[in-house]
């Protein structure tokens, strides 16, 4: 089917675009991405998942296979390929995605020569944004130019946060990162909220953590905590969210919950 075809009776709305970032890897950004743009589908919300990380996860965690694509994000990014084109529709209902391959690594040291080397994601993310309620990008486990490009092309930043030692490590430096591209490409650039990820109810130590960083971020801490649940590793390799592999699961719990309250924020 047509990306455009499933707009049609669906009212018109305002769109958000999201970059799910932190520069730690392993945090849980990619499992947020796929999970949480399921759930809003899921709630009838049409939702467009831009991968640019190079490793593909969030690619791979809807099943679609790597290698039989012809073209990917690094070829809309580089190549003048229309974004249009490579739209494809996922396993779950209403979510879209732009797939990314390991071939967007070279994109990182191709861009620097490039003018406008930092808003390239931004000018294509434009063309399509107003067709989906939400356009999620999924971001590499750098500061580097393809991060770069994911925070001018953003209105709002969620940051998943793992529940472990040194959480908040880093975090300064993104912030950093954040207040950077708000001065010289992108004012409006904001923190939409905070996900506390990979929780764990028996340890104090993850309680500490959450403490730590409701400190530290307030308001903008989801209320929604995802907990460290064996499903949601799992999914990815069956290529589903877990909502599809294992509804009733307490990851998947999670994560529509995390759905609703970020349809709540407006
Ligand atoms: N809440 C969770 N419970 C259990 N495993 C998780 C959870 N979130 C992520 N994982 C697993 O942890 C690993 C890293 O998660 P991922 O989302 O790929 O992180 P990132 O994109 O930040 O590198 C993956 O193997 C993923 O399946
Ligand atoms: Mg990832």
């Amino acid at each position: 089917m047509d990306y455009k075809d499933v707009k049609r009776g669906l009212p018109q709305r305002s769109s958000k675009v999201f970059a799910v970032i932190n520069q730690k890897g392993g945090v849980g950004k990619s499992t947020t991405v796929v999970n949480l743009a399921a759930c809003l589908g899921e709630g009838k919300k049409k939702v467009l998942v831009v991968d640019f990380d190079p490793q593909g996860n969030a690619t791979s965690g809807f099943g679609v296979e790597k290698d039989e694509l012809e073209a990917d994000i690094y070829d809309v990014i580089l190549h003048d390929v229309p974004i249009e084109g490579l739209i494809q529709q996922t396993c779950a209902k209403n979510v879209f995605i732009v797939p990314a391959t390991i071939q967007l690594a070279t994109a990182e040291i191709e861009l620097v020569s490039l003018e406008h080397r930092e808003s390239l994601l931004k000018a294509c993310v434009e063309r399509v944004r107003d067709d989906f309620d939400y356009v999620i990008i999924d971001c590499p486990p750098s500061l580097g130019l393809l991060t770069i490009n994911a925070l001018v092309a953003a209105d709002s930043m969620i940051i998943p946060i793992q529940c472990e030692y040194y959480a908040l490590e880093g975090v300064a430096k993104l912030l950093e990162t954040m207040q950077m591209v708000k001065r010289r490409m992108n004012p409006d650039l904001e923190i939409f909220g905070v996900v506390m990820t990979m929780y764990d109810s028996r340890t104090t130590l993850s309680k500490q953590v959450v403490d730590e960083v409701q400190a530290y971020f307030g308001k903008k801490m989801f209320k929604s905590i995802i907990p460290r649940n064996v499903k949601l590793s799992e999914a990815p390799s069956h290529g589903l969210p877990v909502s599809m592999y294992a509804r009733v699961s307490k990851g998947s719990l999670a994560y529509s919950k995390l759905a609703r309250e970020v349809v709540a924020r407006g």
